[in-house]
């Protein structure tokens, strides 16, 4: 079974050939950060245009490396929220194309249950039941995969998204879009002990996030340093507020996955990629004799491949979108039905 996939939700313009939903075929990732860097952000106009630009070339690549033909794939499957409104439009309305112009089945997928099922990609033994952080730059999530097409919440975010604290609190040091992998390898030169950032919890709430406060103080810090002429340790800042980061979805994760987590956790979304957070889990994990899964960095950050390999399982579950299937900007993770 051939899936096609594509992606358009934000600054990625992607395709990918999946067989049998989990053996990638070909995975092509074009991506923006070029133009939007001049920016210090994603411009949502500019995004669009772009994804207009080369989202013909990016599935002619997809097909040609995984040695297919368009005619040889038996179904569509494209992210069609949340995500931005113009940008989604373009992946939604080429893959209806495709699936009328052939009269193949499309699936529209929700894209955080996509990043959820990259962790399928290079896990052959991975199958629900588990427990998975999904951190992205638009969420933070505990979700409890009960099945492929069956989730449930167990904590989020009551402000920020774990990826847009990262991006924040790199602007404000002056390093630029995109802040995750910046501070990432900033961090690695930095004391994360050196400046003490705090730990939101959220009363009543054991598996909830809130990342607004701790933006805040890392500001409130750079304002007092600067109005005291005091030179700014920018490396010491950027690993003090990522192991701030680190400590609460830790702490959440833990906690969920004692209660919840069936012996297992995955991590899913751009976040995932950063290097102390998985060495931070998988040390964790290891000491609570929980098996921990997260993806290659390539399949953490945005990609087609995951949202091939969850359309596979939505398709074999027999759901089908119509060729009125719109763009979703705030699809919310109402997960109760699937
Ligand atoms: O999942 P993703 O690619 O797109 C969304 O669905 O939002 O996540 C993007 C987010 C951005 O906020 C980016 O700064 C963050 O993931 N990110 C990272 C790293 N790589 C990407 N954050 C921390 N460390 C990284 N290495
Ligand atoms: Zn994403």
């Amino acid at each position: 079974m051939l899936m096609l996939g594509i992606e358009s939700s934000c600054d990625e313009t992607a395709a990918a050939v999946v067989k049998c939903g989990r053996e990638v075929l070909s995975n092509i990732i074009s991506s923006q950060v070029d133009i939007h860097t001049l920016y210090g952000g994603v411009v949502p106009e500019i995004a669009s245009r772009k994804h207009i630009e080369r989202i013909n070339y990016v599935i002619e690549e997809a097909l040609s490396a995984a040695n297919v033909t368009l005619s040889e794939i038996d179904a569509i499957s494209v992210t069609y929220g949340p995500g931005l409104a113009g940008a989604l439009l373009v992946g939604v309305n080429v893959a209806k194309a495709i699936a009328y112009a052939l009269k193949k089945p499309l699936v529209g997928v929700h894209h955080i249950k996509g990043h959820i099922a990259a962790n399928y990609i290079e896990h052959d033994s991975l199958e629900p039941p588990f427990l998975c952080l999904v951190v992205s730059g638009g969420h933070t999530h505990l979700v409890h995969v009960d099945g492929y097409n069956k989730f449930r919440i167990i904590g989020y975010t009551h402000d920020d998204a774990a990826g847009e604290a990262f991006d924040k609190v790199a602007r404000a040091i002056g390093l630029g879009y995109p802040g995750g992998p910046k501070i990432d390898n900033l961090a690695k030169e930095g004391n994360p002990y050196a400046i003490e950032f705090p730990r939101a919890k959220i009363d009543g709430r054991e598996f909830d996030f809130s990342f607004s406060g701790l933006k805040s103080a890392v500001l409130n810090y750079l304002n007092s340093c600067e109005m005291k002429h005091i030179e700014i340790n920018k490396a010491d800042v950027a690993a003090s507020f990522q192991q701030a980061v680190i400590d609460v979805l830790l702490d959440r994760a833990l906690r969920a996955a004692k209660k919840y987590g069936d012996g297992r956790m995955a991590v899913a979304g751009g976040v995932a990629a950063n290097s102390a957070l998985r060495a931070a889990i998988q040390q964790s994990c290891s000491k609570n004799g929980i098996e921990l899964y997260y993806p290659s960095p390539v399949y953490c950050t945005d990609n087609a491949a995951m949202i091939a390999v969850q359309g596979y399982y939505m398709y074999i579950a027999g759901e089908r979108s119509g060729l009125d299937l719109n763009a979703v900007p705030n699809l919310k993770l109402d997960f109760a039905n699937g």
